[in-house]
């Protein structure tokens, strides 16, 4: 009994901790809701979103395609191409420079 009762109250601390980090995720940048968000989120693989919310004033489509493709070519990043299209897309539509779309 005295095993069991310990072995609760590891899982209950456990899910407790697993309860903590998912939190403390959500309190992070978050990517603006829209069809292809689900495929940038591989670029929190390697680092922040905020890399791509401090670069939205300053990237239009040519700037976010370079990005994109330094992340994939310079940097390693596990994108295939398609989702790499995708990716673009969403950048420059919910992310990129206001006056150049
Ligand atoms: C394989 C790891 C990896 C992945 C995946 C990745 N990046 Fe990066 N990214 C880096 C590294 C390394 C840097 C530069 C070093 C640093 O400042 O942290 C960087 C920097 C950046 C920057 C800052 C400007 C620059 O060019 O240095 C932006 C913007 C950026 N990434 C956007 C993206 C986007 C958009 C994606 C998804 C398509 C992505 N990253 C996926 C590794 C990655």
């Amino acid at each position: 009994m005295n095993t069991l009762t310990q072995m609760v109250a590891t899982a209950l601390s456990l899910g407790l901790i697993l309860i903590d980090s998912t939190a403390a995720q959500e309190s992070k940048v978050m990517l603006k809701e829209g069809s292809g968000k689900d495929k940038a989120m591989q670029c929190a693989a390697c680092h922040s979103l905020d890399y791509i919310q401090m670069n939205s004033p300053f990237l239009n489509k040519a700037g976010w395609s370079a990005s994109v493709a330094k992340m994939i070519n310079v940097f390693g990043a596990p994108i295939p191409n398609e989702d790499a299209e995708i990716i673009v897309n969403y950048l420059v539509q919910y992310y990129g420079k206001s006056t150049d779309k």
